[in-house]
């Protein structure tokens, strides 16, 4: 594919890919995303100018949308609201970009015949018990426990939908927890290498048993673009890299390559309604398409995370104080 449009590529999954297909691909890259408090420029700096384009606005808007996907040959579509418990406040901006959003970039790849990939998140399954065998399958009941989960299960549907009855060529990938650069504070991994930074204790919700299956951005984006490449239409395909570890676990891996003791965190508030485990089985992906992660030690990942937002506080210091004023009203 010569041009992509990739929604959301100032956010963080959508950042490292446009980085990854640009160094792994021809194509050139148009990024649609409207610069929420989750999207920035600055994720995006030093990229080719002859093959990268940023174009400020919304999914939603249906002209721009409409424009943009007649004038590239394929769509990536990251763009999201994506945090739980953001949607826990408030969900109302999850129901507009998260299924209108889909909805507006669904019936332009119709109108125009373009292929579209559609990256969602292992949460439309639900959890699971932290003793079950199982872990989720391409297979497994839609179960979403969050506004958020809700959102993102409804724009899967609305896919599946779109190819059953007007035969829009398009695949959908459900991804399990990703962690590496450029990952906005407000999720669990870089608040609380921030938090060390600046000598705040991590904050552990409830007992920390919540189990979590991590994977390497760059893992997530190489299986997108083999789907891309060789995916077929119609078809899910989950991503994940085998790496199940409860919260606490993280938190005490984090203390410990930052050089505090492991028991230096809080117990804060829990997430209502907090998912149990997420647990992923991507056989199909490795059989079918031949993928596999290539961050296979999540200890040295995520060592090269922590050192990453150490050399690179001029990115996240500006969304710092403004993200824990939030977590402080609800006492996390
Ligand atoms: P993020 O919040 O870091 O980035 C989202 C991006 O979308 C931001 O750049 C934001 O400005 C942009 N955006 C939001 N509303 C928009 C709108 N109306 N129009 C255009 N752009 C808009 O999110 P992320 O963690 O990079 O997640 C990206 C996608 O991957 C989401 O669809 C999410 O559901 C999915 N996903 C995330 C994970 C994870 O662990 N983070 C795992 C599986 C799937
Ligand atoms: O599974 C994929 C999903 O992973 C994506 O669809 C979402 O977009 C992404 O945000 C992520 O959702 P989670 O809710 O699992 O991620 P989060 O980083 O918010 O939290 C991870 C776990 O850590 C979760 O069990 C809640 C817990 N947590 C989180 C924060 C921010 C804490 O214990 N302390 C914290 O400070």
């Amino acid at each position: 594919m010569s041009s992509l449009l990739v929604t959301g590529g100032a956010g963080f999954i959508g950042s490292n890919f446009v980085r990854l297909a640009l160094a792994e691909t021809d194509s050139s890259i148009t990024v649609l995303d409207s610069l929420t408090y989750a999207g920035f420029e600055a994720s995006l700096v030093g990229l080719d100018p002859a093959r990268f384009k940023l174009v400020r606005g919304s999914v939603c808007d249906h002209e721009l949308v409409n424009e943009l996907v007649a004038a590239h040959d394929a769509v990536v579509h990251f763009a999201a609201e994506s945090h739980n418990d953001n949607s826990l406040n408030d969900p109302s901006p999850f129901i507009q970009t998260n299924l209108v959003g889909t909805y507006e970039l669904l019936e332009a790849v119709r109108r125009h015949e373009k292929r579209y990939h559609h990256i969602s998140t292992d949460e439309v399954y639900g959890d699971l018990e932290l003793d079950d065998p199982d872990r989720f399958t391409e297979a497994t009941p839609y179960n979403p426990s969050s506004p958020y989960s809700a959102t993102k299960a409804g724009s899967d549907l609305l896919v599946r939908a779109w190819v059953r009855s007007f035969g829009v060529q398009a695949t959908i990938s459900n991804c399990s927890n990703n962690y590496g650069p450029f990952q906005h504070v407000e999720k669990f991994i870089p608040r609380q290498i921030t938090n060390l930074v600046d000598g705040i204790r991590p904050k552990l919700y409830g007992a920390g048993l919540n189990v979590r299956d991590w994977i390497h951005v760059d893992d997530h984006n190489s299986a997108v673009l083999r789907i891309l490449e060789a995916g077929r239409i119609g078809e899910t395909y989950l991503i994940g890299a085998d790496g199940e570890l409860d919260n606490k676990r993280v938190i005490e891996m984090i203390l410990e390559l930052m050089g505090q003791p492991t028991d230096a965190y809080d117990h804060v508030n829990d997430r209502a309604g907090h998912d149990l485990r997420y647990a992923i089985d991507s056989t199909k992906l490795r059989d079918e398409l031949g993928w596999l992660p290539r961050y296979r030690n999540f200890d040295s990942g995520l060592a090269a995370t922590i050192a990453w937002y150490r050399e690179n506080e001029a990115w996240w210091r500006p969304m710092k104080q403004a993200t824990e004023a939030k977590y402080a009203k609800v006492g996390q």
